[in-house]
């Protein structure tokens, strides 16, 4: 196959790198030569490191590189089957990029937005025939995440859906299917991990390392909430949350924490800058959590509750299937567990009324319960009957 990728940074370069690897012949399109420059030594370096540890042989490393043609014209991208950009985060220059690439490329390319948070209806309106527009979401980075969002925008046909999941399911990847809104599966089920947790650390219920001791030790996450959004940047964390919030008409569920937004004013960035919810400079101390265990327990309840009951609405408002749903927190973010599964191992109505009590607490939409979760617990039923 021949793939078009434009923009050669983090997501492109690994996304051409999972295309390279599947045998595809890739063209790595960006307006910065220097961009295609830095691709290309990265790509070197990685394709090194995976031959020295023996992951492969130095004969398929130099395949993988021979795939990728990095090219400054987009006029190469006119043999593609399939388009998928990767370029800067704004509605207007993805519509522009769109049109234009409609111009080069055969009628029967799909083309396809790598985006986060765009609507990818939104970007297929920019093309004479948006029926070949889809959404093909990886994660960073894409060649060691397994999960990939796929979402068809409002006029995508069907045929073309079909044909770009198998495409990336042949490149080794796992698709699930999400409904273009904001977050798709992940970004959105997702948010109450990071939001929950503020609030837990606003309201003074513990510190962040008893936060993330609690999650990790007694909740089986792999990472504790705030050593995650200090990876990710809270800078970074902070924009998706802002976003969902706005794309969401401001529903009081999504709203961002004036910590995250203030530790981001500070420039405490977290790992990237030395400082964001911990201390990583040189000969800092390393807080202590209280690893009081009903504490602890009292926390991974309040967090995973507001967990499932976004998972039980997304289901709720079909923005995908109980198993994408599962399997895409498992994959996508390393869940210990499907949340809808883990539901049904709590209970329903066990889940049911720890929201109702958080809400008779707060009387705050937040914390509202999902119908389906609560019609669910009142017919006595599970996510996963038992046949
Ligand atoms: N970084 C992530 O964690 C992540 C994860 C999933 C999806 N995404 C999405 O992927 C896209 C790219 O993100 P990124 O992190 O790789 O960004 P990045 O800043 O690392 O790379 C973007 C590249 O696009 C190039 N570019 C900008 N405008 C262009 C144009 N008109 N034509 C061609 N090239 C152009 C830039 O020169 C740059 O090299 C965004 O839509 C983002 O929302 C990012």
């Amino acid at each position: 196959m021949n793939i078009g990728i434009i923009g050669a940074g983090a997501m492109g370069s690994g996304i051409a790198q999972v295309a390279a690897t599947a045998n595809c012949n890739v063209n790595l399109y960006d307006t910065r030569p220097e961009a295609l420059a830095i691709s290309q030594e990265k790509l070197a370096k990685i394709m090194n490191r995976l031959v020295e540890k023996e992951r492969i042989t130095a004969e398929k490393a130099a395949d993988i590189q021979a795939n990728i043609n990095y090219v400054e014209s987009l006029e190469t991208m006119a043999q593609s089957d399939l388009v998928i950009e990767a370029i800067v985060e704004k509605l207007e220059v993805k519509k522009e990029v769109f049109s234009t690439l409609e111009t080069i490329v055969s009628d029967q390319c799909i083309l396809a937005t790598n985006t986060s948070s765009l609507p990818v209806t939104a970007i297929a309106a920019a093309c004479k025939h948006p029926e070949r527009v889809l959404g093909i979401h990886f994660f960073n980075p894409a060649p060691l995440m397994k999960l990939v969002e796929v979402i068809p925008a409002i006029q995508t046909d069907q045929a073309v859906f079909d044909q770009a999941k198998s495409t990336i399911d042949s490149w080794g990847k796992l698709t699930v299917e999400a409904k273009d809104t904001p977050g798709f599966i992940v970004n959105r089920v997702a948010r109450p991990f990071y939001g929950e947790a503020l609030r837990l650390l606003e309201e003074g219920v513990a510190d962040v390392a008893t936060i993330d001791w609690a999650m990790t030790k007694i909740g089986g996450f792999r990472m504790g909430p705030f050593t995650l959004m200090d990876y990710i940047g809270n800078d970074i964390n902070y924009a998706v949350t802002e976003t969902v919030f706005k794309a969401f008409y401001y529903d009081s569920r999504y709203r961002p924490a004036f910590t995250q937004k203030r530790l981001t004013e500070a420039g405490y960035l977290g790992r990237k800058s030395g400082r964001g919810y911990y201390d990583y400079r040189e000969n800092a101390e390393k807080p202590m959590p209280n690893q009081d265990e009903t504490l602890g327990q009292k926390i991974v309840d309040r967090i995973v509750a507001m967990l499932i009951n976004e998972a039980a609405d997304a289901l709720h408002l079909n923005i995908a299937s109980r198993d994408d749903l599962d399997l895409a927190m498992t994959k996508g973010v390393n869940y210990p567990k499907g949340l809808l599964q883990w539901a049904d191992e709590i209970g329903l109505s066990t889940c049911v009324s720890r929201l109702d009590d958080l809400f008779e607490e707060y009387h705050e939409s937040r914390y509202r319960c999902s119908p389906m979760l609560r019609r669910m617990a009142k017919w006595g039923r599970k996510f996963y009957p038992e046949t």
